[in-house]
């Protein structure tokens, strides 16, 4: 079939295999073009990653892979291709991933489903005991509107919406460029404990102590699960709204699960990750606008990053750069210094002011904020000729 890209809604419908296979292609070059640290030998080598199909969490698993050799386990929620339909960008990332790895002679498999439940956690605990003894990092990078609870069934929808007051702010409307304003309706009570049911660190909890109790964790076994904070502008919506709270709760999940594996010299971290395209962060209204005038300043700057150089930081500055990870007073590892640093944000906010309702957006890199949207998704390849016939099951 030939191949086309579908978006409603900010949310691409489809994906390329060859496009997505150029995608993890690209990250493969980065990774490969890097000095390798100087004592690799402190990188995790047996490493599961939740949520590691896309986005950070696919980034995390290359870095662990490409630049600590180590043997990766990916569980991601998927659709899987038929004859005339196209699978998730996260499937074909996986199998294009996996075969770079396979040829490396790294173990990396994916279980496909449901992270949220206690099936999936049982495959999780089988597949590290029968092909990797134990893991030594937890990378928790899901992503998700909806959570089924394991124990009651109920179903929680996670809206991303402010808290007491309705939130007005400017956004731009990607594919013509013109400048809107996005009003959100503040979240009723259970919206707040909804949205903190799905992104808070509930299911983290679950995750980390079913492999404790199993004895999966390794001695010294680190945990890292991603947050964000961002600009004073997105506070009523983002970090004082429905998903802060759910973030808050991830946070203090960090030391509570460090508590419980201190048996086993264990530690968990929540980083705080720069705003980057993905699947999750496009459909976030006023997300584009901000983005695309932050990735103008950045890159002019020479300080932008895309996930994997962000997971390269992580690994390599950060969790294991030394015997003490550093982070800020609240206990979190920050990736957002760049992205927070005055310099930036004060030119982010004068360009900011410059927008008009009504009117193209001026400046910013709304083209690379699509192109990144695109790639993510296997388009905007010039090597790739999507007027082709493909057939949707091989990459
Ligand atoms: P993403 O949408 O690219 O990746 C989400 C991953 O979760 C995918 O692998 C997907 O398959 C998986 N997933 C979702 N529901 C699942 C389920 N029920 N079972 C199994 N797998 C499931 O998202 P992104 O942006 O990489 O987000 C990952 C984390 O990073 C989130 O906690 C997000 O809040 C955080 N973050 C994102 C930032 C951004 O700007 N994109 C900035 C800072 C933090």
């Amino acid at each position: 079939m030939i191949i086309k890209q579908k978006i409603m809604r900010n949310v691409s419908l489809t994906a390329h295999p060859a496009g997505c296979a150029a995608y993890v292609a690209e990250q493969v070059a980065f990774l490969d073009a890097q000095s390798r640290p100087s004592a690799p030998e402190n990188l995790p080598k047996r490493v599961l990653v939740i949520g590691g199909s896309t986005g950070y969490g696919l980034a995390s698993r290359m870095v662990g892979a490409l630049i600590g050799g180590a043997a990766t386990l990916n569980v991601s929620f998927e659709r899987e291709p038929s004859e005339n339909k196209v699978a998730t960008p996260g499937w074909y990332n996986t199998k294009a991933f996996e075969r770079v790895a396979h040829e490396r002679g790294l173990y990396a498999q994916s279980l496909f489903g449901d992270a949220f439940s206690a099936e999936m956690k049982e495959r999780v605990a089988r597949e590290i005991r029968e092909q990797m003894g134990q893991v030594d990092l937890i990378v928790y990078s899901l992503a998700s509107p909806m959570r089924i609870d394991p124990v009651t069934g109920q179903t929680y929808k996670s809206v991303l919406k402010p808290i007491g007051k309705p939130y007005a702010a400017l956004s731009v409307d990607v594919p013509s460029g013109i400048v809107e304003t996005a009003v959100i309706e503040p979240a009723e009570d259970s919206q707040i404990e909804d949205a903190v049911k799905v992104m808070g660190g509930e299911d983290w909890q679950l995750w980390i102590d079913h492999l404790h109790a199993e004895g999966l964790l390794a001695e010294g076994v680190k945990t890292v699960a991603y947050s964000y904070i961002g600009p004073q502008i997105t506070y009523p919506v983002y970090r004082e709204g429905t998903i802060g709270k759910a973030k808050e709760h991830l946070e203090s999940t960090a030391s509570l699960l460090t508590d419980r594996m201190r048996g086993i010299g264990g530690s968990a971290y929540v980083s705080v990750n720069k705003a980057l395209v993905t699947r999750a962060s496009a459909v976030i209204p006023v997300v584009p606008l901000y983005i695309a005038l932050l990735y103008q300043v950045m890159k002019e700057k020479g300080l932008h990053e895309d996930c994997t150089r962000q997971m390269y930081r992580l690994f390599i500055d950060r969790l294991y750069a030394g015997p003490a990870v550093p982070v800020d007073d609240e206990g979190r590892i920050r990736l957002d210094d760049w992205e927070m640093r005055t310099d930036v944000q004060e030119e982010v906010d004068r360009r900011w002011n410059m927008q008009r309702e009504g009117e193209q957006m001026i400046g910013g890199d709304l083209a690379g904020f699509k192109e990144e949207y695109d790639h993510i998704h296997g388009f905007g390849y010039s090597s790739i000729d999507y007027e082709r016939d493909v057939d949707p099951r091989s990459i």
